[in-house]
Formats: structure tokens, C-alpha cells, sequence
């Protein structure tokens, strides 16, 4: 079965509420506009029950099916922020809002979403409850956690989820999911290194931060290539150093920096936190200094369930006639808190041959929303079949 005709119908509404979220980003968990709008529509759609300020400005809808007697509530998420980017993509109807721009296709999320609201409030072809989450606050906000320590998952009853993202460099339309481990954990972290500032033409006078944070940062290298298992998957990448010192002649006193740890597994996750410690200790106590790590567990890993996996598969097949096995992604993804919570599956859906996300000349492709919702409206219809 191909993309159902309904949405090829639907296309320029569709293509026209994504146009309109893409013109009016909103960062983190100021989605206060686009949670606007996502509720007045699905309250014209007729959705049963919609409830705004979950997880601060998130969005839920229910959607009853012919039957209900199964008793099965699926939950299908999809998120509503932008990034702080300033959009280079000159299109006609490109961000009005200075640094902020739809760069990572949430936009397009909605906007999917919304269409399959409006498609299973019409058609009701299934035996079941369907709750719609709209998420705030995706790209490192936890708007997803934020919405599970709302009690969402025991509210509305939802026993198992779905989420979906666009892939630039997969075929327009078509899908790629992986089992288990998916995306990775991101944590974040700053060491604060401090030393003896001083005249830079005096060094022996000074315990010089630069030179302690300098080995700090080529012996935080040897976590992922000496003290993981070469078979898994670390990051450790230290983004940003900044010194006391703003002078050609003067040895900082302090020199602050920041990172990012990305695994795909808890021992992993355990083993960076406990080595980048020790390494920033030690060394600063080699140098006479002394250093603070302050090591922040931000998304879990994002592991895909196996049998929600499977189903996902099989309706991406029907739908687009294939479906890929997607490589590992040490991006993070807020929907690990969800699939923590319930059982679920989350799939990729080609973007085309676009700039990649995050980049500021991306765009999300209206071209995939046939084949997106489609792929909605089918979890919906096979996994609580009416009859
Ligand atoms: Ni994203």
C-alpha cells in the first residue's frame, strides 16, 4: 500500500501550516505560538480531549477511534522547537524572526502530525485511543522529560509511543530505523581550571592555567581511543576554552572550559564521567593547581524496542515500499525519556538531498509529508484494526 490518497489531498494545507510554523520559530520552551496553533487546530479537528501546558508549554490531544473496546492508547510524538540560528535559506517565507529558524525540521513534525490528527479525527478507522504529544524544548531543553514528569504517560493512559525525524541524504519519503540503541546519551560538562596568574615574563612565578588546561585536553582524548572498549561507540569533545586573560603578557589565573560526552550504553555513560574526573584531578594536582569538573547526565540514550521496531518497519514497508536500517546517531534525542517510560519505536523519514540539519540553509522537505503521515495514520490503523 502506497501513501493514502487522503494526504495527497491534504498536501497544500499540510504544506501551508508547515510554511506558516517555519516563518514563526520559537526556541526551546517558548513555543507559546506554535502551542497556540497546534491546539486550535486540533480542536477543530474535533480531537476528544486537548490539553495545553504539559511539560510547561507542551500540547496533548486525544482521538477516540469507531471502537474503543480494545483498550489500547498509543501516543505519537512529534516536537515544536527551533534552533538559535540565523537562517540563510532566502526563502519567501524564511524566519521573521531574527536568530531563530526551523533548522532541524520541527516544523515539519507539526505539521505531519497535525495532518494525521485531522485525517484519524475524520476517518476514526481504528479500535483505540490515540494521544497526540507535541513537545517543547527538543534541542536540549528536555521538553520530553519535562512532559513525563507531568505524569503524561499515566494521565492519558498511553501504553506504547511512536516518534519521527526527518534525514536529509535519505530518499524523499522513504524510512530507516535501527533496533536497540539508536541515538546517543549527551551529557554536558565545564572544568574550571584554576592556577596562579602572573607576568607572562615571570612563568616561575605563576602555576600557569593554560598549560594544565592544554593536558587536560589531549589526556581527555585517551577516554574514548584507551579507556573505552575499541567496539563501542565515545565521544569526548571539548568545545569551548576560554582564559582569565585577555593580554599578550599576562598568565591567566584561571582558564574555564566546556564539552560534551556522547555513549551508547550506561557502562560507557559511567566509565567518561568517572575518567574525565579523575583526569582533570590529577593532572591539575601534577601542576600544583587545582580543577573542578561539574559533569551534567543531559538525554539518555534513545533505545528502540524491538517488537514496536519491527511493527514500525513493516508499516514503513507498506508505505514506501522499503525501509532502511539507519545508522547509529551520536546526535541525542529528547524522546529517549519517553521510550524509557513505554515501549516504542522511532524512524527516520527521508528529507531529499538538503543541507544537512542544523545548518542554516536546511529546510525541511514538504515533498516527505504524504509519505510521514501516512506512516502515522497507518501505526494507527494496523496496531488497533477495527474487527
Ligand atoms: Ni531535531
Amino acid at each position: 500500500m502506497p501513501v493514502k490518497n487522503r494526504f495527497a489531498e491534504l498536501l497544500p494545507e499540510i504544506t501551508e501550516w508547515r510554511r506558516d510554523l517555519h516563518e514563526h520559530p520559537e526556541i526551546l520552551f517558548d513555543t507559546v505560538r506554535t502551542a497556540g496553533v497546534v491546539a486550535e487546530k486540533l480542536r477543530a479537528f474535533g480531537c476528544e480531549e486537548v490539553v495545553e501546558g504539559i511539560g510547561r508549554t507542551g500540547v496533548v490531544g486525544v482521538i477516540k477511534g469507531r471502537e474503543t473496546g480494545s483498550g489500547k492508547v498509543i501516543g505519537l510524538r512529534a516536537d515544536m522547537d527551533a534552533l538559535p540560528i540565523h537562517e540563510q535559506t532566502g526563502l519567501d517565507y524564511a524566519s521573521k524572526t531574527d536568530g531563530a529558524m526551523h533548522a532541524c525540521g520541527h516544523d515539519g513534525h507539526t505539521a505531519m502530525l497535525l495532518g494525521a490528527a485531522k485525517y484519524l479525527s475524520e476517518t476514526r478507522n481504528f479500535d483505540g485511543t490515540v494521544v497526540v504529544i507535541f513537545q517543547p524544548a527538543e534541542e536540549g531543553g528536555g521538553g520530553g522529560r519535562e512532559m513525563c514528569e507531568d505524569g503524561m504517560m499515566e494521565r492519558f493512559g498511553i501504553q506504547e509511543v511512536y516518534g519521527m525525524h526527518n534525514w536529509p541524504g535519505l530518499a524523499t519519503g522513504q524510512f530507516a530505523i535501527r533496533e536497540g540503541a539508536f541515538f546517543a546519551a549527551t551529557d554536558i560538562f565545564e572544568i574550571t581550571v584554576e592556577g596562579r596568574g602572573g607576568h607572562a615574563a615571570k612563568p616561575h612565578d605563576t602555576i600557569d592555567s593554560t598549560v594544565v588546561a592544554a593536558h587536560i585536553v589531549t589526556a581527555a582524548q585517551s577516554i574514548a581511543a584507551r579507556n573505552a572498549d575499541p567496539v563501542e561507540n565515545v565521544v569526548v569533545s571539548i568545545t569551548s576554552i576560554e582564559s582569565s586573560s585577555k593580554a599578550f603578557n599576562v598568565i591567566p589565573q584561571r582558564v574555564e572550559m566546556k564539552g560534551t560526552v556522547r555513549t551508547m550504553s550506561p557502562e560507557m555513560r559511567d566509565l567518561c564521567e568517572t575518567r574525565l574526573g579523575a583526569i582533570v584531578e590529577g593532572i591539575a594536582a601534577s601542576f600544583g593547581a587545582t580543577a573542578t569538573l561539574e559533569y551534567v547526565r543531559n538525554y539518555p540514550v534513545m533505545v528502540n524496542h524491538a517488537e514496536q521496531t519491527d511493527f514500525a518497519a513493516d508499516v514503513a514497508r507498506a508505505v514506501a515500499g522499503d525501509c532502511a536500517e539507519a545508522p547509529l546517531v551520536m546526535g541525542g534525542e529528547d524522546f529517549a525519556f519517553m521510550l524509557e517510560e513505554r515501549p516504542g519505536a522511532y524512524i527516520l523519514v527521508g528529507n531529499g538531498d538538503t543541507a544537512m540539519v542544523h545548518h542554516p540553509e536546511y529546510n525541511f522537505n514538504d515533498d516527505a509529508i504524504p509519505a510521514g503521515c501516512s506512516w502515522w495514520a497507518e501505526i494507527v490503523e494496523k496496531r488497533m484494526p477495527v474487527g
